[in-house]
């Protein structure tokens, strides 16, 4: 029995954190809230208990974890930094934005999925940042669902995939503030920064910051097989998905299930009824409900989940990816 305990977000109780500290420190699993969506988080320095993560997620082994920090002066002895690296984390962390770089040696391979680099990320959650503070220890977390399923935005979405599966879980009350997952970027070399995943970190937001444009790995200048390589490995699986099927909404095309399904959306569509309806008021609402609204439909006796698109900028960007995603499209 996987054990839930509600912590004030601003105020964490020392007491819960120095337990939940103790059960990472000792090879094993506990989940946690950060400003993006709940972590599973364990020792990503302890290779036994990084396997525990993934067989707990059943997550396929090549998929490399995010290495979460409570402080900047830590990545030194996890990677090799550089100019760019050091400027993004001094004006942006703690953020939802993660940086991948040149690994050290002393992180396993099974944390960093067989790769070279390492994805590093210190996310702007009290709760997260006291957790890794008293582990004493970067803490590898993924998304805490099981694979293939939304990313769980509250804990009881934690509860309901891992139930069985891990000691604790931390609450952090309510959902998460941003709802999407960070934006990971490649900064291995300031020459070329490339978006592996957009997220909940505006990619606009750190090109005006650098003065540089990001490049994704299909259209950059030399578009070679490297470049495409560079693609996260994580992108590669089916994501997101709830238990009956996402269909992206085109309000120009009829679909006779409509009746029978649920819709998602920024806008209530004027000529077709559905049987259950998400409306969110505003983008970032959207981005914050979007997986919780997926697990609360999935169990209401519906055919499919008709979703609308929203505008590729900005929150926009990640937003658009998770909903393709979740239907199945692949693109970045
Ligand atoms: O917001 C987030 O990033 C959440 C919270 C818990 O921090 N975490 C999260 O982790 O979304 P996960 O494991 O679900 O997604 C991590 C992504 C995957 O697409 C993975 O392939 C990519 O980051 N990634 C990790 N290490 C990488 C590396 N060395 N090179 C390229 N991509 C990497
Ligand atoms: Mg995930």
């Amino acid at each position: 029995m996987t054990k839930i305990i509600t912590l004030n977000k601003f105020n964490p109780d020392k007491n819960i954190i120095s337990q939940a500290a103790d059960i990472i420190k000792s090879g094993n699993l506990v989940a946690f809230p950060t400003e993006t969506v709940y972590g599973l988080g364990a020792d990503a320095l302890n290779s036994n208990a990084v396997k525990k993560i993934f067989a707990a997620k059943g997550r396929p082994s090549d998929n490399p974890l995010i290495l979460h920090i409570s402080n900047i002066n830590q990545v030194k002895n996890l990677a090799y930094e550089n100019a760019i690296s050091k400027k993004i984390m001094n004006f942006f962390f703690p953020a939802p934005l993660t940086l991948v770089l040149n690994a050290k040696n002393i992180i396993p391979e099974v944390t960093r999925g067989g790769l070279d680099t390492v994805a590093i990320r210190m996310p702007n959650n009290p709760i997260a940042l006291a957790l890794i503070e008293k582990a004493n220890t970067p803490i590898a977390a993924p998304s805490a669902n099981l694979s293939g399923r939304p990313s769980p935005t509250d804990s009881k979405s934690v509860f309901n995939d891992m139930n069985g599966k891990i000691d604790l879980i931390l609450d952090g009350g309510g959902l998460t503030d941003i709802g999407i997952e960070s934006t990971v970027i490649d900064v291995t070399n300031p020459e070329k920064i490339f978006l592996l995943r957009p997220g909940a970190m505006p990619v606009e937001i750190i090109e005006n910051f650098l003065n540089t444009k990001i490049l994704t790995p299909d259209n950059s200048n030399d578009n070679s097989n490297q470049d495409k390589q560079k693609r996260s490995p994580g992108t590669r699986y089916r994501h997101y998905a709830p238990s009956v099927p996402v269909k992206i909404f085109n309000p120009e095309i009829f679909d006779s299930d409509f009746q029978n399904s649920g819709f998602i959306g920024l806008h209530k569509p004027d000529n077709f009824a559905f049987k259950k309806y998400v409306i969110f008021d505003n983008i970032e609402n959207y981005a914050r409900g979007l997986f919780f609204a997926f697990r609360e439909l999935e169990v209401q006796n519906i055919n499919s989940i008709f979703v609308e698109l929203v505008n590729n900028s900005g929150l926009g960007r990640g937003l658009q990816d998770r909903i393709l995603r979740a239907s199945g499209f692949s693109h970045i």
